[in-house]
């Protein structure tokens, strides 16, 4: 198995982290992959804010762990708010990670907008149709993951926490147009889950064949 192949098929969410320090090399060289990322009209529209204190990744916990109390104080209860109550962990781990990063990206005008608008097709002024600075920012994101995988880091992408997205962004001064879209712990793993169920690649994949 090649060195890339096994980063992809090797890659897990880690949940559970050691104690142990993440060195700031290896956060740089994590970051760095990000940056090789491809991106809509090379436009990088990404920030990444590195946060190593204690007491603050605990702030946003407590944080996230608030909005989700209030979120089901306000919800009629049934199946789905049993699932949130058992799985509150999976809004709130992040903050036993050594390092957590807060990925920021704002929106670009895509060229298919612009081409639309050209057209004389209305477009919102800020909708962009194919939400670009998603997909960029997620390209650099998975870069993520792998790098630190193959550093024989643990991360998880997480976008549970950001239930609580506005009172984050006031936490960790973003100020718009960017904002928060993902929460990434990184540390080294305490556990590694078994490989979770994936779809077979005939369930998903149409091939359409020129010729015969
Ligand atoms: C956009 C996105 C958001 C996610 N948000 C969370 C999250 O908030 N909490 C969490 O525990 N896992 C989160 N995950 C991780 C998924 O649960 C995980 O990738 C999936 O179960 C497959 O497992 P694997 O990553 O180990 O292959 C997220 C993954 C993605 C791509």
């Amino acid at each position: 198995m090649s060195k890339l192949t096994e980063c992809i098929k090797g890659r897990r969410s880690i949940r559970n982290f050691k104690e142990e320090k993440v060195k700031d090399e290896d956060i740089l060289a994590i970051l760095e992959s990000a940056t090789f990322a491809p991106s809509a009209i090379n436009k990088q529209p990404w920030y990444f804010i590195v946060i190593k204190d204690d007491a603050l990744k605990k702030q946003m916990a407590s944080i996230v762990e608030a909005k989700l109390t209030e979120v089901l104080s306000k919800t009629a209860k049934d199946e789905d708010t049993d699932i949130l109550i058992n799985y509150s962990k999976f809004f709130t781990f992040f903050e036993e990670a050594p390092v957590v990063i807060a990925v920021l990206c704002r929106p670009i005008t895509s060229p298919i907008a612009v081409f639309l608008e050209r057209a004389g097709i209305p477009v919102d002024e800020l909708e962009d149709p194919v939400h670009s600075e998603i997909q960029s920012a997620s390209a650099a994101i998975q870069n993520m993951l792998l790098k630190a995988h193959d550093l024989g880091l643990g991360s998880c992408w997480m976008t549970n926490p950001l239930i609580a997205a506005k009172e984050l962004e006031s936490l960790l001064r973003v100020k718009k147009p960017w904002y928060i879209m993902s929460i990434i712990p990184i540390g080294v793993p305490a556990s590694t889950p078994r490989m979770s169920r994936r779809k077979k690649i005939s369930s998903i994949v149409k091939f359409i064949n020129g010729g015969s």
